[in-house]
């Protein structure tokens, strides 16, 4: 039997990358995936052709009572909500005496603010059921210090303790809450940033100690355990996926040994 079967679920930031991959991954293991993302998606079909049911809304995260709306007709319609994950964030910041209040605003409202509302719209039907698992996608960059992070880092490490918050408080009614920490993950987003900074994929691959990007498919991997039965006893955690990236730092030994 799949994993997460007539499981329902909501993913936030659906229509690309981590949340498409994870959308994708939950209606493959049995889930009826409801979507939430700002822009509509070519590639949604493509979840809606691996399970019945599945939905889309267009929605800012930012929009409380729009993100209130679809969970209320979630309930509605499939009885329950087992599963929430949010992916919708964006990247953006600088070195603080650069970085204009308006950026920092729009980060932490659509990172951070738009998480807290993810979870406060379920939050009646969850606890009503006494039961549900919460998966927020967070950031290495939550958890340590990047140059430059300063906005994304702050609204990471923000929902790093937003989620074990949201586990100590609810954990008595049944509902886990967990935050995902990737690493760098090939994405649209992080094809953008490249982009604009081309030294930064050889430097971030150096320090990755797989010595490679991971592909969405792989967060999808943890929060299908997450979402799961099989982390039943999981909650007020931050699982890092990075590939290594933060197990230590690199000084060239392993090259030096050719470990390569
Ligand atoms: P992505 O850009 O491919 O996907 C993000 C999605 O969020 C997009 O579909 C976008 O339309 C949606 N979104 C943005 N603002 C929104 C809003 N106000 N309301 C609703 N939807 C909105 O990026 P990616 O890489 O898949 O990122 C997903 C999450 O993973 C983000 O929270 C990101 O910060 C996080 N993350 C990504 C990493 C990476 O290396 N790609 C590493 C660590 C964390």
């Amino acid at each position: 039997m799949p994993n997460l079967d007539k499981k329902v679920a909501i993913v936030t930031g659906a229509a690309s990358g981590i949340g498409l991959a994870c959308a994708r991954r939950y209606a493959a293991e049995g889930a009826i995936v409801v979507g939430i993302d700002l822009n509509m998606s070519a590639d949604w079909p493509s979840v809606e052709a691996l399970a019945p049911n599945c939905r889309f809304h267009q929605v800012d995260v930012t929009d409380g009572a729009a993100q209130r709306a679809v969970a209320d007709a979630t309930g509605r319609d499939f009885g329950r909500i087992d599963i929430l994950l949010t992916a919708a964030g964006v990247g953006d910041g600088g070195p603080v005496g650069m970085l204009e209040e308006s950026a920092w605003d729009r980060v932490i409202a659509i990172n951070l603010k738009g998480t807290f509302l993810s979870i406060k719209a379920v939050l009646d039907t969850m606890t009503a059921q006494r039961s549900g698992s919460i998966i927020t996608i967070a950031s290495v960059e939550g958890i340590n210090g990047t140059e430059g992070g300063s906005a994304y880092n702050a609204s990471k490490g923000g929902v790093v303790l937003l989620s074990k918050n949201v586990a100590m408080d609810y954990g008595r009614m049944g509902i886990r809450c967990n935050a995902i920490c990737p690493g760098f993950i090939d994405t649209p987003m992080l094809n953008g940033l490249m982009g604009s900074l081309p030294q930064l994929k050889a430097d971030v691959v150096r320090e990755t100690k797989m010595g490679r990007l991971g592909k969405p498919e792989e967060i999808a991997g943890a929060a299908c355990f997450l979402a799961s039965d099989d982390s039943s006893y999981v909650t007020g955690h931050a699982l890092v996926v990075d590939g290594g990236y933060t197990a230590g730092h690199s000084h060239g030994i392993v090259q030096l040994m050719g470990l390569v």
